[in-house]
């Protein structure tokens, strides 16, 4: 069955303050995109084109003006909004009705991943019928994020929600795919000692399903987040630093949608014509990029 997305892009955006007291965190700026880009282009490199933005009730109109029904670049997209945030795991309760039997992937709004075959690991998370398929990054402190142990033969033994002494350096990322159980294990949820229904529970009630699939990524691999001040602006020289050596962009929704036979090159030069600055030029420069002789 075809998987459907969620980016989760709600939240206070509290650690943030006051730069989100006026708008979205996931609406700011990181380098040259708005920084819900970045998760919107992982779901469409894993093929997922009918796509459910979760937003604040305040912030929703901002979403729509800047990404519409998603149809210039090939994707179907609808919101619905949390009106107070309480946790992850709620995504799939307001989700419901969008879902209804498919399997979903969900994204959180202000994570970004970069890094080489990334479209084929996801291509591979979305080929499993049953089950859960998680990702674990190695960082230096992984006391901010939910954390995965491993034995010795790469099966999750314990999953734990920001731990204070962490039984591993395996954070797990913001991207999670699920199949069709997802809505009812989200309902047997309850809030945790910080009031939140929290992802990490989903994930554990999978794990006691033995159907939880854990696929590291690896140290050449580019996994952050974006959640603080310093964390924003990381994210924003990564961003540039690769851009500008590299003369290729990451997250362009255009050129995601264009590789991805999405859209064609009729449809991709006209949506060029409507940035008149070196975005549009880098899009309208797709065209030529992809004769086979220069294919990056
Ligand atoms: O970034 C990965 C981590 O994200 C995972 O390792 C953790 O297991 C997971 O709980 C989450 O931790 P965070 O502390 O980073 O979650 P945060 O509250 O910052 O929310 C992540 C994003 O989801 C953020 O863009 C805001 C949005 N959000 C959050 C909540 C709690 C919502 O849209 N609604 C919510 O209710």
């Amino acid at each position: 069955m075809k998987y459907k997305g969620i980016v989760l892009a709600g939240g206070s955006g509290s650690r943030l303050f006051p730069a989100t007291l006026g708008v979205s965190k996931q609406l700011l700026p990181v380098y040259d995109k708005p920084m819900i880009y970045y998760p919107l282009s992982v779901l469409m490199l894993a093929g997922i084109r009918e796509i459910l933005v979760l937003c604040s009730p305040q912030d929703r109109s901002g979403f729509e003006r800047l990404l519409g029904d998603g149809s210039q670049w090939g994707l179907q997209l609808s919101y619905a909004t949390q009106s107070t945030p309480a946790g992850l795991a709620q995504a799939f309760l307001l989700g419901r009705d969008f879902l209804k039997t498919n399997p979903c992937a969900l994204v959180l709004g202000d994570n970004l991943f970069y890094g080489h075959g990334f479209r084929s690991i996801l291509r591979q998370a979305t080929e499993h019928a049953i089950g859960c398929t998680i990702f674990g990054y190695h960082v230096h402190d992984p006391r901010a994020y939910g954390v995965i142990e491993m034995d010795e033969q790469n099966q999750p033994v314990s999953i734990e929600e920001k731990p204070i002494h962490p039984a591993s350096n395996f954070a797990i990322p913001g991207l999670y795919f699920f199949d069709d159980q997802v809505v009812s294990i989200a309902e047997s949820v309850r809030p945790s000692a910080r009031g939140e229904l929290e992802i990490t529970d989903v994930l554990r009630e999978y794990m006691r399903r033995a159907q939880l699939r854990v696929e590291c990524l690896s140290r050449g691999f580019a996994w952050l987040d974006m959640g603080t001040t310093d964390s924003l602006l990381d994210a924003s020289n990564f961003v540039a630093s690769i851009e500008k050596r590299q003369g290729q962009k990451i997250a362009c929704l255009e050129e995601v949608a264009y590789r991805s036979g999405f859209l064609n090159e009729t449809q991709l030069i006209a949506l060029a014509a409507k940035f008149p600055n070196s975005y549009g030029d880098y899009i309208k420069s797709l065209v030529d990029r992809r004769a086979p002789s220069k294919r990056p």
